[in-house]
């Protein structure tokens, strides 16, 4: 089977396992983190563009938090139901093992392929998209809003200083700018409904 094919046959794949969620890890977050990816990998000539692609689209769909899969069993039953050769199988394994935050916070992914994809799926957690899926993360799971506040603190503020490539810091920076202008006027306006009137 063609390189074209099994990305499209992936595409289709995530959305059959992602279809249905709403919030953080819905198809739209897999499509955008795969746009996210490709955007990157251009200016990145070394790094393997069937890797990326097909590691971005099946990131998610041995998520602890959606699945009960154990070592990416559904990524894994996809790569073999499509006849992709044990190596490549392996390196997109390890690259989709690369992209989990909380997995690898302070590690940077050996591969250009797992620096990529996890650079592509931490830039979704930014800017005004960010800022959408962290509350409807919050609302999802009935968390109050001032908690949900500080989940910009915890981790969204500092995503920017860690990421790995340079196309990836450039729009992690402007998206971090957008979050702070946001974060302020947030501020003002919480501050001033507490002012007695
Ligand atoms: P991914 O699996 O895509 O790396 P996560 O599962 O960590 O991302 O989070 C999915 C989305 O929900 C992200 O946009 C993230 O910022 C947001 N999120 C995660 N944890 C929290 C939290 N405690 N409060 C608010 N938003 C959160
Ligand atoms: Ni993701």
């Amino acid at each position: 089977m063609d390189q074209e094919t099994i990305i499209g046959k992936a595409k289709d794949y995530a959305g059959e396992l992602l279809g249905g969620n709403c919030g953080g890890h819905d198809l739209q977050h897999t499509l955008r983190v795969y746009d996210n990816a490709l955007a990157i990998a251009e200016t990145e000539p070394a790094a393997d563009l069937f890797i990326i692609s097909v590691a971005a689209l099946l990131h998610d769909v041995d998520d602890y938090k959606l699945f009960n899969t154990t070592d990416y069993q559904n990524a894994r039953t996809f790569l073999k139901d499509n006849f992709v050769p044990e190596g490549l199988t392996q390196r997109i394994i390890e690259t989709i093992d690369s992209v989990s935050f909380s997995k690898n916070r302070d590690k940077r992914p050996a591969t250009i392929e797992g620096q990529i994809v996890q650079d592509a799926d931490r830039l979704d957690a930014l800017g005004a998209i960010g800022i959408a899926r962290t509350f409807a993360f919050g609302g999802e799971h009935h968390r109050p809003m001032e908690q949900t506040f500080r989940h910009f603190d915890e981790k969204l503020l500092l995503l920017k200083d860690i990421m790995n490539t340079k196309a990836a810091k450039t729009i992690a920076q402007k998206r971090h700018k957008f979050m702070k202008n946001y974060l302020r006027e947030l501020n003002q306006e919480i501050k001033a409904s507490e002012l007695p009137r």
